[in-house]
C-alpha cells in the first residue's frame, strides 16, 4: 500500500485556505468534529444509487460521465440531460460534474452554456486531452482553451481523464475548479501491462527506446505518468504528487480524486492529500465493513441476550 514519504507543512496550509470543506446538506459548514474531512462524492449517474446515500449523509456530490449515463438508461442526449438536470435538483446545492461530448471548442462552449441551464450546482466536465485521439487534426490544447473560456464566463470546471501532474498544473492554471486524477485507470494499466522479469514499477514508464541497439527498454517518459514504484500505486503516487505540487504553490484548485477500485485506494488517497473522493456506490458500500467487525457484532449480539431483549 502506497504511504506518502511525508506530510509537509506547505499541504495543511493549502487545506487552511480552502473555502468550505465538508459542508452539512444546506451547503454551510458542519459543526460536527469533521468539518474538514474529505467530501466524498458518489461516482454515478443512477438516482437509485445515488438518493440512500445523500439522504443518509454519505456523499454530498456527484460525478458523472458519459458511460455512467448510459448505464443509468440514457438512449438519446435527450435522456441523458434529463437524468443530469434530475441529479441536480436532488443534490442541490452540491456539486454534480456533468461531462461536455462535444469535441471542438466552439461546439464545447456552447455545450457548457446548455449543460449548466440544469442546475445552478452543476460543474462542467472537461476533458483534460485526448483530442486528436479521437480526430487526429484536433487542436491538442481543445480542453485547455475551453477551461479557460468556460473560467473567463464563472463557469465551474472539473477537468476528467487527468493521468499526470503536468495535466492537472495545467488545468489549474486554465481556471479549473477541481482535477480528476484517475487512480483505478492507473493501476489497471499497471496490474495489465508491468512485465515480470523487470524492475518492479509502472509500465507506462517502460517506453521503447528505438536507439538503443541492444534493444533494451529504457525509462524516459518521465512527463508522461506519475512516478515510479510498486506497479499498483502509481495512482496513489500521482495524488501524492499533485497535492504536493499545488500545496507548493498554494494552488485552489481541489484534487477529485477519481476511478476508485476497492477501499484500500481510498485510504492511499488520503495519505496522499485528496480533498474530494468519488466512489461508486460498490465500494461505498465496503467502507463501514471488517471482518473483526462482523466478529466483534456477533459476539456482542449473542451476549445482548443475557439483557433479556
Ligand atoms: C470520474 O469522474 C469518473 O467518472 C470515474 O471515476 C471514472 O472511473 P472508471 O475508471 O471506473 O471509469
Amino acid at each position: 500500500m502506497f504511504t506518502p514519504p511525508f506530510s509537509s507543512d506547505a499541504m495543511f496550509h493549502r487545506k487552511s485556505l480552502l473555502p468550505v470543506i465538508n459542508p452539512d446538506k444546506a451547503g454551510n459548514p458542519l459543526k460536527h468534529p469533521a468539518p474538514k474531512a474529505p467530501r466524498i462524492f458518489a461516482d454515478s449517474a443512477t438516482r437509485s444509487e445515488i438518493e440512500p446515500l445523500f439522504r443518509a449523509g454519505i456523499v454530498n456530490g456527484i460525478t458523472t460521465n458519459p458511460t455512467l449515463l448510459k448505464k443509468a438508461g440514457a438512449k438519446s442526449w435527450g435522456e441523458a440531460k434529463e437524468i443530469m438536470k434530475d441529479l441536480c435538483a436532488l443534490l442541490k446545492p452540491h456539486p454534480v460534474s456533468l461531462e461536455l461530448t462535444e469535441l471542438a471548442e466552439d461546439a464545447m462552449v456552447r455545450q457548457a452554456s446548455e449543460l449548466s441551464e440544469l442546475g445552478e450546482n452543476s460543474i462542467i466536465k472537461v476533458p483534460i486531452g485526448g483530442y486528436r485521439a479521437v480526430n487526429p487534426a484536433a487542436d491538442p490544447y481543445t480542453g485547455l482553451k475551453v477551461i479557460r473560456r468556460l473560467w473567463e464566463r464563472g463557469i465551474k470546471v472539473n477537468t476528467t481523464l487527468i493521468f499526470n501532474t503536468t495535466q492537472a498544473l495545467w488545468a489549474a492554471n486554465a481556471g479549473a475548479t477541481y482535477v480528476s486524477p484517475f487512480l483505478g485507470r492507473l493501476a489497471d494499466y499497471g496490474y495489465k501491462h508491468d512485465q515480470p522479469g523487470r524492475t518492479p514499477g509502472n509500465s507506462l514508464y517502460w517506453v521503447e527506446d528505438p536507439k538503443n541497439a541492444k534493444g533494451d527498454q529504457v525509462m524516459h517518459n518521465s512527463e508522461y505518468v506519475a512516478s515510479g514504484g510498486a506497479l499498483k500505486d502509481a495512482g496513489a503516487r500521482l495524488i501524492f504528487e499533485i497535492s504536493t505540487v499545488f500545496a507548493n504553490y498554494q494552488i485552489k484548485t481541489e484534487i477529485l480524486a477519481a476511478s476508485f477500485r476497492n477501499p484500500v485506494q481510498l485510504t492511499e488517497c488520503l495519505l496522499a492529500g485528496a480533498d474530494i473522493l468519488t466512489v461508486p456506490a460498490a465500494v461505498l458500500a465496503t467502507v463501514a465493513d471488517h471482518p473483526l467487525s462482523d466478529e466483534g457484532m456477533k459476539a456482542f449480539a449473542e451476549d445482548s441476550k443475557a439483557f433479556g431483549k
